[in-house]
């Protein structure tokens, strides 16, 4: 008999939405949360999206954040499995953010406009996906409008993503009258949504599927249907846990069709918490032994309490309320008295979780992005990642007396992950850097109204940052010598180096053949 540590990680699925703006990402979310039973009403999560779309409206992402909390992991509960669905931002200016959470997922949904194919942020968050071997279902929404031709989007899928395809539904009509999904292999109709059961027929051209059609489309969806089935990929579950293949489904998330088909997609293929990649050995969701690692932290929400929620990825056994786990890093032991699970918009006190599970634990600065919790084992989780920032500021103080304050809230935002930190080795003021500029907005107005530090950003001398390393411990030290106006450390204490631009970095670089230059980092 499996044990319930196995049977519990077995049927949960953790999963991430990855979208070009626009394409649908926040009314798909709403739905998979109406059908999967955990809202009522559709149109709660559209309400609270994050629409912030220009820099001047930043002060709309902070008092979004209360709201962010609660809609950063949404659980439902469908049939036997129970979901997790993980939310990235919207804006790329916080993309650190979004691979970061892409790193607690085990499989991505593929949103794609049916009009527009692969637009330039989801070719971009699939490559991350590859990176990860993350397997994605690709689900091809706003069939209810002028789209193109289905097999013109299987194409470009192939070609632009260099990723096999196989339809499971196919799109009975388009825009107008677009009716439903048929299901390729089982020969099943779904008209909507609300319609929890599948009809099933004899083929495509039976009433309850081509006859839904005006008279003059009916031919084309048959022809359509018998050459998807002649002419394209079969489904494969390996292939497509091997991150080689997508399931591709068609649907409107806005008319509700196909949205039970993908809950079914991600129930029936999608992995369950999959094995964690640890410094010194691999470690199986199946495993009794507890441990997690912590990929998003949300500070201050209570400015008079400097609380922080640390977003942890269960990664085997049960995480349960009371116990102790220990921090890696430092090698102490903390007391998980009050974990959270997240429900639509709700925050609970959790019991358990299990392998594939997110809590937010209270904290109030013990924790980082990248800390490994474990039941006493000394492991530490690999993949969190770090980038290397693309715009790197010095901050001046308005009020120069704060400069230790400064400090320390920096730090406190790095630890966050709001900015990345840069200590330079000779002695200069701090640097920081962003993925995106709107970061350097937040960061002002959160040392303002959380820290009562105004500050000013000047630019660097340096536009590029590099972590450093060398197998040749001479040439490093070497390196470091050579350019101590231009070195630093990082929040971990790791070098980097600076440079004043790309030309600049690969003439150093040339000259070093020892010296490997990086531009992403795992966390620790
Ligand atoms: P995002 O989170 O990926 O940015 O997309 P979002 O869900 O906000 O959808 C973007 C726009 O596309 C919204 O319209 C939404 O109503 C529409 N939409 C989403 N799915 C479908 C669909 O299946 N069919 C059609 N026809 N439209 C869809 P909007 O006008 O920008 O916003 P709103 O004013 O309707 O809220």
């Amino acid at each position: 008999m499996p044990s319930t540590i196995e049977t519990e990680a077995k049927r949960r699925r953790t999963f991430a939405i990855i979208a070009h703006p626009d394409a649908g990402k926040t009314t798909l979310t709403e739905k998979l949360l109406l059908f999967g039973g955990a809202i009522q009403l559709a149109g709660e999560v559209k309400a609270k999206k994050n629409r912030t779309h220009s820099r001047s409206d930043w002060m709309k992402i902070e008092r979004e954040r209360g709201i962010s909390v609660a809609t950063s992991v949404m659980t439902f509960e469908y049939g036997d499995n129970i979901f997790n669905l993980l939310d990235t931002p919207g804006h790329e200016d916080f993309a650190d953010d979004t691979y970061r959470t892409l790193s607690a997922v085990d499989s991505a949904v593929m949103v794609l406009d049916a009009a527009k194919g692969i637009e330039p942020r989801t070719l971009k968050l699939f490559e991350v996906c590859r990176l990860r071997d993350i397997p994605i279902i690709t689900f091809v929404n706003k069939m209810d409008r002028e789209s193109r031709d289905p097999f013109e989007i299987l194409d470009e899928v192939e070609e632009k993503l260099a990723l096999d395809t196989a339809p499971i539904t196919w799109p009975i009509g388009r825009a107008k009258s677009f009716a439903g999904t048929y299901h390729l292999a089982d020969n099943a109709v779904r008209g909507s949504d609300s319609e929890v059961e599948r009809t099933q027929v004899n083929g495509p051209e039976a009433d309850a599927a081509a006859g839904l059609l005006p008279e003059n489309e009916r031919e084309g969806f048959i022809e359509g249907v018998n050459l998807a089935r002649e002419a394209c990929r079969p489904f494969d579950q390996e292939s497509y846990l091997e991150g080689h293949l997508t399931p591709v489904y068609f649907g409107s998330a806005l008319k509700n069709f196909g949205v039970r088909d993908l809950i079914h997609a991600l129930a029936q293929f999608a992995p369950p918490p999959r094995a964690q990649e640890a410094d010194k050995r691999k470690v199986e969701a199946s495993e009794k032994g507890m441990s997690a690692f912590v990929f998003k932290i949300q500070a201050n929400m209570d400015p008079n309490h400097r609380d922080r929620i640390a977003f942890a990825r269960v990664c085997s056994g049960a995480l349960d309320r009371g116990m102790k786990a220990r921090l890696v890093r430092t090698g102490k032991s903390l007391t998980l008295s009050a974990p959270q699970f997240f429900f639509a918009h709700q925050r609970q006190t959790a019991d358990t979780a299990h392998a594939g599970d997110v809590v937010g634990i209270p904290n109030h600065g013990s924790l980082r992005i990248g800390d490994t919790l474990t039941e006493g084992e000394d492991f530490v989780f690999r993949g969190v990642p770090n980038f290397a920032p693309e715009i790197l500021r010095r901050v001046r103080l308005k009020d120069a007396m704060k400069g230790k304050k400064l400090t320390e809230a920096l730090q406190q935002m790095a630890e966050e992950g709001v900015v990345q930190l840069f200590i330079p080795d000779d002695g200069s003021p701090s640097i920081v850097g962003v993925i995106g500029a709107l970061q350097l907005d937040v960061l002002k107005a959160r040392l303002d109204a959380e820290y009562s530090l105004p500050v000013e950003f000047e630019t660097a001398r340096f536009s590029v940052c590099r972590w450093i390393s060398s197998e040749n411990k001479a040439s490093f030290d070497a390196f470091l010598n050579k350019h101590r106006s231009s070195t630093a450390k990082d929040l971990d204490g790791d070098p980097v180096f600076l440079a004043e631009n790309g030309f600049s970095l690969n003439y150093e670089a040339e000259r070093a053949p020892d010296m490997v230059f990086k531009t992403i980092k795992d966390y620790q």
